[in-house]
């Protein structure tokens, strides 16, 4: 039986990797804040509180005596490090916190590792972020480097820490150069779980209007579930590398609100434009609940908000998979309409659960 370590197992990407390596028989080992406010919503969302196998310990990511102690312990063959501060907005408020905890985290994992377990696998949660955005080529591995927030500046460096520690010290250490994934554990303050909790709340009938930021942001949006699969893959590869994990595909936000609304049976016009844009109510789609007493046609339901425009925006990303593809056997297989879909299809349930 293999032992894992997870960092931040109570996120979106942590609860479906535990899942998905419960399933493949593993003894699970998550890590929680050290100050016991970590919410396992997502945990038992998944059934997996109680798992035998999954052991949870709260561990300080920034003490290395912490992350020594730990590989001792547990001499784990892979690691996993998913925890951050991960959004980028709030990167930009604190930047601080944001880069030293990124930055010492994943330094202590690689140090402790090359200290005590130096044939552990280490998987370092990477991020498009990286990446200029500014142009519509596909990003891959070989694309220069040119990050736009102090998120994606802390994520240079420990994209940069791990590929060291290879080169270095040959510890095994792998970078996903993941692209935007979301799902029903997406926390509300990343626009996708934002975008289908407002339409499941005002197909309800709460009286809302959604506010946006920034509507023409293009993204590669892909299923969570589908890119843990894609670490596993990474940690199994004969040799260490850097991987971009991506569906391929970029939708706007305006896109995505538009499909979002619709898997909620609403259909949707946008007019006007910049930060006079709204979306109306046009319709009520076919094969769903009469919503006709909730909402009203020539309803107002987004609107922008200039509040959530960032200093430097990261434009456009599309990843290009094919190594991903080529060499793991690994592609995304959900499409945007189907995320929608759980999405708002979980956001519903949670609704009617109330
Ligand atoms: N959060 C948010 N809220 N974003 C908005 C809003 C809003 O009201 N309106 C428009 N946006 C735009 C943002 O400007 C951004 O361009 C895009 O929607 C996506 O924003 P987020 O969902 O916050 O995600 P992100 O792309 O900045 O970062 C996510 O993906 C990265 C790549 O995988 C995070 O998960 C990062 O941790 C991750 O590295």
């Amino acid at each position: 039986m293999k032992t894992a370590v997870i960092t931040g197992v109570a996120g979106q990407d942590g609860a479906y990797l535990a899942r998905l390596l419960l399933d493949k028989g593993y003894q699970v080992h998550g890590t929680l804040r050290p100050d016991g406010s970590t919410d396992l919503w997502r945990l038992d969302s998944l059934g997996l509180r109680n798992h035998p196998h999954l052991h949870l310990l709260q561990h300080d990511l920034c003490s290395l005596a912490d992350s020594l102690a730990l590989m001792d312990r547990l001499q784990p063959q892979e690691v996993y490090h998913l925890a951050a501060q991960s959004s980028v907005a709030k990167s930009f408020e604190e930047p601080h916190a944001t880069v030293n905890g990124i930055q010492q985290a994943t330094l202590n994992l690689l140090e402790a590792i090359r200290q005590v377990t130096p044939t552990t696998r280490f998987f370092e949660a990477g991020t498009s972020e990286i990446f200029s955005h500014k142009d519509s080529a596909m990003y891959n591995e070989l694309t220069a480097l040119h990050p736009r927030s102090p998120y994606g500046l802390a994520k240079l460096s420990t994209y940069w820490t791990t590929v060291n520690y290879r080169e270095s010290f040959n510890v095994f250490g792998s970078v996903g150069i993941l692209f935007n994934h979301e799902s029903p554990l997406r926390d509300q303050r990343f626009v996708t779980r934002k975008i289908t909790s407002a339409a499941a709340c005002i197909a309800k009938g709460q009286e809302l209007v959604l506010e946006l930021g920034n509507l023409e942001v293009r993204r590669d949006w892909g299923f969570a579930a589908d890119y843990v699969e894609g670490m596993w893959r990474i940690l199994q590869a004969k040799q260490a590398d850097t991987f971009v994990l991506a569906t391929q595909n970029s939708q706007s936000v305006r896109d995505f609100v538009r499909l979002a609304f619709a898997s909620a049976g609403i259909g949707l016009a946008f007019q006007g434009c910049g930060e006079q844009e709204i979306a109306v109510v046009t319709d009520f789609l076919e094969g769903f609940p009469d919503l006709s007493s909730n909402l009203h046609t020539g309803q107002i339901v987004v609107r922008v908000n200039p509040g959530f425009y960032r200093p430097l925006e990261a434009g456009l990303a599309v990843g290009d998979a094919s190594k991903a593809k080529l060499q793991l056997g690994w592609q995304a297989t959900t499409k945007l309409q189907q995320l929608c879909q759980i999405m708002v299809e979980a956001d519903m349930a949670r609704l009617s659960r109330k």
